[in-house]
């Protein structure tokens, strides 16, 4: 709509009232049959004036805005050549600390089981140690064993350092619970970046065979960013006849908890693990889908370096179309705006959802029910809390 309203503009600039200006000194001259001549005349001219405005102006301004807004103009049009995925089968979700476990498993038309299973979370490990820390405290009395996966080469094929290992100390209180592996970068220059991505998961799967996992075993399966809330593990935990696969939605931040943009996070899962048949990936694996399951928080670093390098560093890099989107100060005035990053359009199926996300983030001021560790540890973690966008230099 703004784009067509923009346009129109742009035409009545070239209307019939420039070219009558024009000849006006001609018509005032001429009179009877040759007034239909030079009016004629007239307006091959105009026209030909009109062809040439065309081509000086219109023409290069167009490759100029397509050229800096192309990425925006073709995810404006996606609703024209895309469908939206198949919709979930969406299951209630439901919780309160006084409610007994028993009582919550009937709930959700599960039974409960005389002993827990066995619960493994499994993360391929970036950069975001603050996030992993998070996670770790949230999920810590429920997990078996945490097992992460680290790669000294980013999906891009850059050299890495291993950040893990480099803050390994801040992990004590996992450490008898912790399978820790190492994957040595192929570094193939100009590959496709998923390749390297679908490479390192395939070794997380070795990786858990030796972290000792047996069927039906919870398997948690989601980026360090995206965190089941503790109460949704312990639940599924206790139930018994759960979904073999269920899709966890969670709720989607972006920069920190100020800023919600939807509730619609749904690639994080949980899978009662079968041995030769549980693959580790992070795609749709089924249908079911269980409500407000957790938090998923993008790019919720507490450094400016952290985002130039993950901006860089990723399966997305190629979103970094103009080298200014990596100036510290511009990253640091989107985050507080709520803005984004790439400077493109929301990712929706649908004219309505994507008008509807235009623009900034609006700000959210609640920070009720986030993970208790960040809570407790506000001060540490001030930068993930509303009110207070701005980030540490270097
Ligand atoms: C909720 O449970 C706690 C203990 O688990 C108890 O102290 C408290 O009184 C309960 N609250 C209500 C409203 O039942
Ligand atoms: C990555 O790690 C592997 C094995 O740990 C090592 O042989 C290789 O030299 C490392 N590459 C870089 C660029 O650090
Ligand atoms: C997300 O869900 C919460 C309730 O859990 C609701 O208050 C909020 O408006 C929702 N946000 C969006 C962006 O849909």
């Amino acid at each position: 709509m703004w784009n067509k309203s923009r346009l129109t503009e742009g035409e009545s600039r070239y209307s019939s009232k420039k070219t009558d200006d024009i000849c006006s000194e001609a018509n005032d001259e001429d009179s009877g049959r040759t007034l239909s001549m030079s009016r004629l005349k007239c307006i091959k001219y105009g026209l030909d004036m009109k062809a040439y405005l065309f081509l000086l102006v219109l023409v290069p301004m167009c490759v100029f805005v397509i050229y800096v807004h192309g990425p925006k103009i073709t995810s404006f049009l996606r609703p024209l050549w895309e469908k939206p995925p198949k919709s979930f089968h969406d299951i209630p979700h439901y919780y309160h600390e006084n409610v007994s476990m028993e009582n919550l498993c009937k709930l959700h038309g599960w039974g409960i089981r005389e002993h827990p299973r066995r619960v493994f979370d499994v993360v391929l490990f970036n950069n975001e140690v603050d996030i992993l820390k998070i996670r770790w405290k949230e999920l810590d009395p429920y997990v078996t064993e945490f097992v992460l996966l680290e790669s000294n080469s980013t999906f891009t094929g850059l050299a890495k350092p291993l950040f893990f290992s480099a803050n390994r100390g801040q992990f004590k209180f996992v450490e008898s619970r912790l399978t820790y592996g190492q994957c040595p970068g192929r570094f193939r220059r100009g590959e496709n970046p998923f390749i390297e991505e679908a490479y390192q998961r395939l070794a997380l799967d070795f990786l858990l065979k030796q972290a000792g996992i047996q069927d039906d075993d919870l398997l948690i399966m989601s980026d360090v960013d995206e965190i089941p809330s503790r109460h949704t593990i312990n639940l599924l935990r206790w139930c018994d006849g759960i979904p073999p696969i269920l899709h966890l939605r969670l709720k989607n931040y972006l920069y920190s908890f100020e800023f919600l943009v939807d509730n619609n996070s749904w690639r994080a899962s949980v899978h009662r693990y079968q041995s030769g048949k549980t693959k580790y990936a992070h795609y749709r694996h089924s249908d079911d889908i269980l409500a407000d399951a957790g938090w998923h928080c993008s790019f919720c670093f507490r450094h400016i370096n952290e985002f130039i390098f993950k901006m860089k560093a990723y399966s997305h890099f190629d979103r970094v179309r103009f080298s200014h989107f990596l100036n510290t100060k511009r990253i640091q005035r989107i985050i507080c705006r709520g803005e984004n990053l790439f400077d493109m359009l929301p990712e929706e199926y649908t004219f309505k959802e994507i008008i509807g996300k235009m623009g900034p983030i609006p700000h959210s001021y609640s920070a009720v029910y986030l993970p208790s560790y960040l809570l407790e540890n506000a001060h540490k973690y001030k930068f993930l809390l509303p009110g207070n966008c701005l980030r540490e230099s270097g």
